[in-house]
């Protein structure tokens, strides 16, 4: 089969089309005939030599695709062939074949095509396990995305909205910006790109509070005034970097912030404005094959796919790439440049 083959860590360029041997579906596996992939920021990440996961090379990259089941390993059960599947993979997502453990593989709603197939699992896992499980949003709260134009971001603005939340989508361009009030933000929010010096992000904590919507007074004790700021509820940041702080600063009382990814960098925040709000900052790491695993997940899985055929949650497709071309894919993605989600195509 064809597959895009990393063999040492490198920008996208170094990434090639190779000719390797089928993979062949082993006890309890699928294997599954591709037509779709999608690219992930993570792929950007392992690829670079910059995940925390070990991978062994020649590494396949591409963590989640979609096509036809195409034949089953012994003892596999609850697939047919030509079953129409996504999967969640730890790699050899960017490949014509995948074998893979049956509960990473999900049978798809008709209505799902196969490009939104690939592209949706990771976005819309992640958030439900980050607005759902972790930050219990509730309707009525107030919701901030960072980075709200890529993948992920489109996925938590579109999620919010489902949950009743008041979204504000920020994002480093207008065009991102523009897709993210498509996805149905209630308002936006332009930040700079670069490393945000001190001065720059007081000035966007200050903004942030201030597309806060005011909350209502409560006039109990002597933190009033913490109480009584704007803020937002629940904070989506898969930016971090010097971006990270600004945002946690604008927390409303007893507000959750959700760190997602570091797109940006590593950020160190001070915890001063977690203690004067009351309130909590949560690592979303669903990595844990029970937490992660579409078969190991049915009940987010069936209001996940509900959302998808109410239209309410659906993967924002900007651009499509042929397998040979996904190193250039991978780069728009290092450069910032790209804007919902970006497939690759086996067909
Ligand atoms: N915890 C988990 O399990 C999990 C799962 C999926 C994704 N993630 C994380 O969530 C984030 C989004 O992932 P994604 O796949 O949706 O990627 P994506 O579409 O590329 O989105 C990343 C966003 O980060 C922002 N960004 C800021 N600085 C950047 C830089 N130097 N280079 C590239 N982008 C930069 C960009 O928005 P602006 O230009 O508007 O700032 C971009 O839209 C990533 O940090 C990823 O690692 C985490």
């Amino acid at each position: 089969m064809r597959a895009l083959v990393c063999r040492e860590f490198g920008p996208p360029e170094t990434l090639k089309v190779e000719i390797v041997a089928d993979p062949v579906a082993g006890p309890g596996q699928v294997l599954v005939a591709i037509e779709a992939a999608c690219v992930n920021f993570t792929d950007v990440l392992s690829t670079g030599g910059r995940s925390q996961l070990a991978r062994d090379f020649p590494m396949i990259p591409g963590v989640e695709a979609a096509g036809t089941v195409l034949a089953l390993g012994e003892g596999t059960t609850g697939f047919a062939l030509g079953d129409r599947v996504l999967c969640q993979l730890m790699c050899g997502g960017f490949a014509e074949l995948v074998a893979v453990d049956s509960d990473a593989v999900a049978r798809i709603p008709n209505a799902m095509t196969m490009d939104d197939a690939a592209a949706f699992y990771i976005a819309a896992f992640t958030t439900w396990h980050a607005l759902v499980t972790r930050a219990r949003l509730t309707e009525g709260e107030s919701l901030l995305v960072l980075g709200a134009g890529g993948g992920a971001g489109l996925a938590a603005v579109q999620m919010g909205r489902a949950l009743g939340a008041r979204v504000v989508a920020a994002a480093s361009s207008e065009s991102k910006l523009a897709l993210a009030r498509d996805a149905g933000a209630d308002a936006t929010l332009l930040y700079a790109r670069g490393q945000l010096d001190l001065a720059a992000q007081k000035g966007l904590a200050l903004q942030l509070l201030e597309s806060a919507a005011s909350r209502r007074r409560v006039t109990i004790g002597t933190i009033n005034a913490v109480r009584d700021a704007a803020g937002f509820d629940v904070i989506y940041d898969g930016v971090g970097g010097s971006y990270a702080e600004p945002a946690i600063r604008a927390l409303a009382w007893e507000g959750r912030y959700l760190s997602v990814g570091f797109a940006a960098g590593m950020p160190k925040v001070a915890l001063g404005p977690l203690l004067f709000k009351n309130a909590s900052l949560y690592g979303i790491q669903p990595s844990e094959p029970e937490l992660r695993l579409p078969g190991r997940t049915p009940a987010a899985l069936r209001q996940l796919f509900a959302w998808y055929e109410q239209g309410l949650l659906h993967p924002i497709i900007t651009e499509r790439y042929d397998l040979a071309q996904a190193g250039a894919a991978l780069r728009r993605l290092l450069d910032r440049e790209a804007e919902g989600r970006i497939i690759v195509t086996m067909r």
